[in-house]
């Protein structure tokens, strides 16, 4: 497992021309180079105005609550609710860029996991393609921001959804997500049957704006691996054209220790 990270060739996480470009995680990684003029300026007050409807929309879904429990959709309503403070948390973050971050603490990344296929219950349902999971173990404690981490399967998943889309009307999409560890890491796989990457590609993936997609931006792989290096983690991707690809991503486990 540790040689998909650190061997060479396709399955490493893909090496930069200038690796010191990219630091640690923050929106300042894609977003800094707009500090130097008005449309770092604009894009933190359209951070800032995009509160506004996400805290109706979360008035509402919490006067819906009660009917939406009464039909039986009581996951769904928390889910709703759970993504508007993750939305209202990631302007905050993009708002307070100068800040340090918090600090991290230690949480259950099986949590996490197991949550992931709800959320894009109704998104894979809509596009036909199975989302399954399976955590190996229970109990797998990890130091960080837990909002962050789902921050990044769900970019995974989404791109996997993507792909698999892009490949063409299909009734066999299938995105399997994993979770396992061994004595010092936490490991998380998300595969797909999708189209695959070609090997040329896999350099640029992890790059700030790569894109194939029409309406792609190109920075989410940028935001996973920033993320994911900032909690001491490491993320890879082993990729056959026609048959699929996986994400894989480790993360230290937390000890008392630690
Ligand atoms: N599971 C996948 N299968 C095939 N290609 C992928 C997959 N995940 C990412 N990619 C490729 O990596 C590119 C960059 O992804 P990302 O950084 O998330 O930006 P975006 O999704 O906006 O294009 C995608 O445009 C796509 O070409
Ligand atoms: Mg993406």
């Amino acid at each position: 497992m540790i040689n998909r990270f650190s061997s060479s060739g396709c399955s490493l996480t893909p090496c930069y021309d200038n690796p010191s470009a990219i630091t640690h995680y923050t929106f300042e990684a894609v977003c800094g180079k707009y500090r130097d003029n008005t449309s770092y300026v604009k894009a933190a007050g359209l951070a800032h105005e995009l509160k506004n409807p996400l805290t109706t929309v979360k008035g509402f879904i919490q006067l819906l609550e009660p009917e939406l429990i009464k039909m039986g959709k009581q996951q769904q309503a928390e889910i709703l609710i759970e993504e508007i403070d993750r939305a209202t948390q990631l302007i905050n973050t993009f708002l307070d860029v100068h800040k340090p971050n918090a600090s991290k603490k230690p949480f259950p990344l099986h949590k996490i996991v197991k949550n992931i296929p709800a959320i894009f219950e109704g998104e894979a349902k809509i596009r036909g393609i199975a989302l399954t999971e399976t955590c190996e173990q229970e109990d797998i404690m990890v130091a960080g921001h837990s909002d962050q981490i789902k921050q990044v399967l769900i970019n995974l998943i989404k791109n996997a959804l993507d792909a698999i889309e892009a490949s063409g009307p299909r009734n066999n999409g299938l995105v399997h997500l994993r979770m396992y560890r061994n004595q010092a890491e936490a490991f998380i796989s998300v595969e797909d049957n999708g189209p695959g990457i070609h090997v040329q590609q896999l350099n640029a993936l992890f790059l700030p704006f790569y894109t194939t997609k029409q309406s792609g931006t190109g920075i989410g792989l940028t935001i996973c691996k920033n993320i994911i290096e900032d909690h001491g983690g490491r993320i890879g991707v082993e990729s056959t054209p026609g048959k699929g690809t996986t994400f894989t991503l480790s993360l230290p486990l937390h000890t008392k220790e630690s």
